[in-house]
């Protein structure tokens, strides 16, 4: 069967942009003295600048002014374009705009999900629980702590076979225990340390049949899966409220976006105040906005990177996110096939793309090697940009190691952590984006396998420094000269 029009004219497009990043070409030398392209691994934490959006973000400066007038030229365009950004949005997530409303809130997901968890409180205060996962990065678990009455973690299942997918049957039983108490289930898409995907509408439709609404922290996954959060034809499979940040959609810069009921939301005046939101304000009174997304946006919000976001995902719209996602899963099925042949490395969660799919994340440890010398040899000797330690999800990486930690310091106590525990209790994640070829993927395995056999060899280079991480003994690049702001400006005014 022949690729559809759609197809093609999404795979040329890729093709086309598949390269067009800042920092794509970033060089460092390395601790052998090569001057070597960087391979970015880290785009779980924070993904690469889209270059059009960069650009086409600097042309619209010119026409910059602040958005909520149409009375003079920039003020128009500005608020045009910003306006586009909302829409943009919501469509390419599924959001029909009579239902929804799409708004920017501070940096990233941390700000929606408190924002949402605020919300969902005061909407209804009678249901002052929580549901969420041990699988939360802490920014989709803290605040549920801070705002609600109580908080449910959920387990992951599949300890013995390492599945590590949250235990759906344990999420059905604490919401049925609940029914009348449980306010909200707060659940990620896919995990940013395992990258497993979880099946949020099967989700949606159990938290709704007890009565609870549910929030998705889209963090991971609105940039390497399709996004559909309205279905019309199974309401109860529809979310109710969509966060994730626009740093890790291929737009740093950018802020966090928030795609929500606005019914939930007409139920509560808007929970942050000031300017832009209010229709009128007396000294005794104010009269609060009834239109969207102005009512949720109080202040000057980040126009530039709404509308840098916006583009971004215009293009990933053009390509099409079944065509990205089919991309990425060959990288990752190969990186995976590639890891189990390598006995001295353990890949935390299931590696069954079948039982536990998976997207854009893989964390592992090499037997008997720290994750903080892998990590700094990958840079070192590689040029490898990988992140460890436990990625702002304790409970759940304590929960992958706490097997592998008890052989070695027996009875764990997280609350009093040694250097030494702490140097064996993380992991190494290697992350993957629309960039990462397959290419990146080899030489990433070609590292392991050197720092495998030479893994004693290079543990002899290293020191431990007073932050606990492992630095090389003789290679010490010089950051400040590689990288400087007063420098860089200098050199832009000479
Ligand atoms: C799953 C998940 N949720 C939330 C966050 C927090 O995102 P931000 O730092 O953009 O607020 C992250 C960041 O890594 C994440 O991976």
């Amino acid at each position: 069967m022949g690729l559809s029009g759609d197809t093609l004219r999404g795979k040329t497009l890729f093709e086309k942009v598949r390269n067009d990043f800042l920092g794509l070409d970033t060089t460092y030398e390395n601790a052998r003295g090569e001057l070597t392209r960087r391979i970015y691994m880290d785009s779980t934490a924070s993904s690469l600048m889209f270059r059009p959006s960069a650009e086409i973000v600097t042309s619209f400066m010119s026409h910059y002014a602040n958005t909520h007038s149409k009375l003079h030229h920039s003020a128009f365009i500005s608020t045009a374009a910003y306006d586009w950004a909302h829409s943009r949005i919501l469509a390419f997530v599924g959001a029909p705009e009579e239902i929804y409303t799409c708004f920017f809130a501070g940096a990233g997901t941390t700000a929606g999900v408190n924002r949402m968890a605020r919300v969902f409180r005061d909407l209804r205060p009678e249901k002052d629980t929580a549901v969420i996962s041990i699988m939360e990065h802490h920014s989709n678990d803290l605040p549920h702590r801070k705002h609600m009455q109580s908080v449910i973690h959920i387990p992951v299942q599949g300890i013995d076979d390492n599945l590590m997918c949250i235990d759906l049957a344990k999420l059905e039983d604490a919401l049925k225990a609940g029914k009348g108490k449980i306010n909200y289930v707060s659940i990620t898409a896919v995990s940013n340390v395992t990258g497993i995907i979880n099946p949020i509408h099967d989700i949606a439709r159990m938290a709704h049949k007890y009565g609870a609404l549910i929030m998705v922290d889209g963090a991971q996954s609105v940039a390497h899966l399709p996004t559909q959060i309205f279905h019309a034809d199974d309401p109860d499979a529809t979310i109710d409220a969509l966060v994730f940040s626009g740093h890790k959609t291929y737009t740093p810069g950018s802020p966090g976006v928030v795609i929500a009921r606005k019914d939930h939301l007409l139920g509560i005046e808007p929970e942050e105040v000031g300017g832009g939101m209010v229709e009128r304000v007396m000294e005794d009174k104010y009269l609060v906005k009834e239109e969207f997304p102005d009512r949720e946006e109080a202040g000057t919000p980040n126009i530039p990177g709404a509308i840098a976001l916006a583009t971004t995902i215009e293009v990933l719209d053009r390509i099409g996110m079944d065509l990205l996602m089919e991309i990425e899963d060959e990288i990752m099925h190969f990186a995976l096939s590639e890891f189990a042949r390598l006995e001295q490395v353990i890949v935390y969660g299931g590696t069954d793309f079948e039982n536990c799919p998976r997207a854009a994340s893989i964390s592992f440890n090499i037997r008997g090697l720290d994750h903080g010398l892998v990590a700094a040899v990958l840079n070192d000797y590689f040029n490898i940009a990988v992140r460890n330690q436990c990625f702002c999800a304790h409970p759940y990486v304590k929960e992958m190691m706490s097997d592998e930690l008890k052989k070695d310091f027996g009875e764990i106590d997280f609350g009093n952590m040694s250097d030494e525990f702490m140097r064996k209790a993380g992991m190494v994640r290697a992350s993957f984006g629309m960039y990462s070829t397959m290419d990146d993927a080899k030489v990433l395995i070609a590292a392991l396998k050197d720092i495998i056999e030479n893994g004693e060899a290079y543990g002899k280079l290293y020191e431990i420094n007073d932050q606990n991480d492992y630095e090389h003994i003789h290679y010490k690049p010089d950051h400040d000269a590689i990288f400087n702001i007063k420098d860089a400006l200098d050199e832009y005014l000479d």
